[in-house]
């Protein structure tokens, strides 16, 4: 597949198939995703993957945790601003509305938005998840690093036939996600991509999200 495609093509998958993938087929998307460009090549990010029984586990205890309404703790703080420029809000209601609708569900309805909610907690029942991680200390800048290599995997997954969900909900129990793979305390785990064949039959999966054309988002001398 060329990038193009892949670009064109790529959307976030909200359900996967049980199907499992091997841990080689992940390897040789991170490796050559780490071919992603960073800050004087500190290649700041580490990785690590939760896979088959490892990512069972997890799910179970991201499930449990939510069912209970436990506070989530992510390492990377979400912020959001007070204000959101009047059109990235609208943009950011839009598409709540516009998926809801899709969905058929009442975003006034606890139930239904728990019920759309509930799914990242289960990882959106992929086999494996993805877990960028950095050291503590860094700044905004290696996030940026980490976008690149997200993005990087995510295309080159398509390559494979796989869909992605790069997803900050999957990073919002991070103590759980650090016993289960071994993450030491210096590093924060500072989101997940959950990865696996594509659930073609979930209307999760035909839902897809416009983009702003070119001629509104660039301006162009010369
Ligand atoms: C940093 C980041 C965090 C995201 N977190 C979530 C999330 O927690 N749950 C979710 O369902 N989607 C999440 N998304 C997916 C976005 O909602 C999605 O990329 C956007 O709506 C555009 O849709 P598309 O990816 O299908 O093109 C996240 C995307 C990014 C880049």
């Amino acid at each position: 597949m060329n990038i193009i495609d892949a670009m064109k093509s790529r959307f976030t998958c909200r359900a996967f198939t049980s199907e499992p993938i091997d841990n080689e087929t992940i390897l040789s998307i991170i490796e050559a995703a780490l071919r992603a460009p960073s800050w004087g090549n500190t290649q700041p990010w580490e990785i690590f993957v939760a896979n088959g029984k490892s990512t069972d586990r997890l799910r179970k205890a991201y499930s449990e945790r939510f069912s209970n309404d436990v506070p989530v703790n992510p390492d990377i703080v979400r912020p959001l601003p007070k204000d959101w420029p009047p059109t990235l809000k609208e943009r950011y209601e839009k598409l709540r509305k516009d998926r809801s609708d899709f969905l058929g569900l009442d975003r006034k309805d606890q139930k239904d938005m728990r019920e759309l909610m509930v799914r990242n907690f289960r990882f959106f029942d992929a086999p494996s998840v993805i877990f960028l991680c950095m050291d503590r200390s860094l700044t905004p800048w290696s996030l940026f690093d980490l976008g690149a290599i997200s993005q990087s995997i995510m295309l080159i997954a398509c390559e494979y036939g796989l869909g992605t969900a790069v997803a900050v909900q999957l990073a919002s129990y991070p103590d759980l996600v650090r016993q289960e793979l071994g993450i030491p305390e210096n590093l924060s785990v500072c989101i997940g991509i959950a990865i696996g064949k594509i659930n073609t039959t979930s209307p999760q999966n035909t839902f897809r999200t416009p983009r702003r054309a070119v001629n509104e988002v660039v301006r162009i001398k010369g």
